[in-house]
């Protein structure tokens, strides 16, 4: 099969040309003005992008989480992606506290098999490595394309770990080449302050917020920098939200250390003003980091112009509002944390970033694809628009409007952080290596379509031929 996308405009991170794109089976054959090409199909694209398909290094499908379990499983949530225009993204694997990395790849493989919209790949979540999982056996993770670690420095008494356990975790990626990640928030600090809220008879959704202060990041970021540092392994710090942690991945940067910040669609979107909403409307809005004030909106934007932050993630970890954040409707400590957005991140930073003039539109892609790809071992087989990539590819409707809400989305859940806003730009057709995903409001693919992606390791190249396990 092969498919021929003529005289759209093509923006990668680096260019931004009007051409035509040739497609052989999954991959991109060819480029060029005017190529004169027989194809089995032919996309017109003129007055569109063609940009490549958005990838998402931070989602939880299918996760059991806060004593229930996340509401989009691989389908669902894959299908908000592909309508969003995101064509591969990164899970995270989690380790139960007491059993081997092996049993969770084994977990999650079974999650994903036979349902996927999307290409995919994972991260392993590491929570204990003292009856679970040895370091001899996450040493051996990398040769499975498991090229990232991931830890959390928070939620004690369930995935927390300790810094022993960190700092190990960052030895060994140090030696086989894996990228450490972490959610850094210092969780005995917050655990204190939670306990203490209650005690004073404090349950309403915003003591979620007041309760994960600023410098509960801050500390955990720069203490996470220096471990890395120590260890000489590489980081990324997840979900950043506000000045406090921005500056220390800033500094750490600026001196040449190997650490990378993401944000979140949602940090840019809401804040305090939402959390403290009535009736329990606040509760949509608790995920951690938790909403901020929102002097952090403008730290937020200036960090992903200069590159004090290198992607934008999605944290996608969707709950029904209505039967899921309602156990915490007593008890703000048992809503379970996560919010949806796997389906509106290229809306909202191409409203609010590129047509608003915050970011270039090749800042755009380099924050929503081609970084992502780079830092997660997928690049270039993903992440851009090249000879020998995955014809991943996203025809987007510069002028198209669209109304983001709950009632036409694709994901389970029954509410939408950004609900009623009106953007101007969506995609049009989303194509994954070849296959034609989406085309306008329909969903033309089956699940089965999408793979699994053993990923390079950290630093080294995916090349498309070596890519599918
Ligand atoms: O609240 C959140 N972010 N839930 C998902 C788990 C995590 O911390 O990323
Ligand atoms: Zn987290
Ligand atoms: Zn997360």
């Amino acid at each position: 099969m092969s498919t021929l996308i003529k005289g759209g405009r093509i923006i990668t991170a680096a260019d931004d040309y009007v051409g035509d794109i040739y497609v052989e089976g999954e991959r991109i054959a060819m480029l060029g003005e005017s190529l004169d090409v027989d194809a089995d199909r032919v996309i017109d694209a003129s007055g569109k992008y063609v940009l490549p398909g958005c990838v998402d290094p931070h989602t939880h499908l299918d996760m059991p989480f806060g004593g229930t379990t996340t509401i989009d499983d691989v389908t669902s949530g894959q299908t908000a992606a592909a309508f969003g225009g995101t064509t591969c993204h990164v899970d995270f694997c989690i380790q139960s506290p007491g059993s081997s990395f092996a049993d969770a790849l084994d977990t999650w493989h079974g999650k994903r098999d036979g349902k996927q919209i999307i290409d995919m790949g994972f991260h392993i979540a590491v929570t204990d490595l003292r009856e679970g999982g040895s370091l001899e056996e996450l040493a051996r993770l990398p040769e499975q394309g498991i090229t990232s670690y991931k830890l959390f420095m928070a939620y004690k008494g369930a995935l927390m770990v300790d810094d022993e356990t960190l700092f190990r975790t960052m030895e060994v990626a140090s030696q086989t080449g894996a990228l450490v990640m972490v959610h850094a928030e210092n969780g005995d600090l917050i655990d204190v302050l939670v306990r203490q809220a209650l005690e004073a008879g404090n349950t309403e959704p915003l003591y979620h917020a007041l309760t994960r202060p600023p410098e509960a990041e801050g500390e955990a970021t720069n203490r996470a920098i220096q471990l890395a540092h120590v260890a000489g392994a590489p980081l990324y710090v997840v979900h950043v939200t506000c000045r406090e942690a921005v500056e220390p991945i800033a500094r750490a940067r600026e001196a040449g250390w190997n650490v990378w910040g993401e944000t979140c669609t949602q940090y840019f979107f809401n804040s305090l003003d939402d959390i403290a909403k009535p009736n329990f409307e606040g509760a949509k809005y608790v995920y951690s980091p938790p909403v901020r004030d929102k002097s952090n909106w403008d730290v937020l934007w200036n960090a992903v112009r200069t590159d004090a932050l290198s992607a934008i993630s999605t944290d996608h970890c969707a709950f029904l509002w209505d039967g899921q954040k309602t156990l915490g409707k007593d008890d703000f400590s048992k809503i379970p944390n996560g919010g949806p957005g796997l389906e509106n991140r290229l809306h909202m930073i191409h409203e609010f970033g590129a047509r608003a003039g915050r970011i270039s539109l090749n800042r755009m892609v380099e924050l929503l694809a081609t970084s992502p790809a780079k830092l997660f071992g997928l690049y270039p087989k993903k992440g851009t628009v090249a000879v020998g990539s995955d014809a991943d590819l996203v025809i987007f409707d510069p002028e198209r409007k669209h109304t983001i809400t709950a009632a036409t989305q694709h994901s389970k859940t029954d509410y939408n952080l950004y609900e009623g806003t009106e953007v101007t730009g969506t995609p049009d057709v989303v194509l994954l290596r070849g296959n034609v995903l989406v085309e306008g409001d329909e969903l033309v693919a089956s699940p089965g379509i999408g793979q699994y992606v053993a990923r390079a390791r950290f630093g080294q190249e995916l090349r498309a031929k070596s890519a599918i396990a």
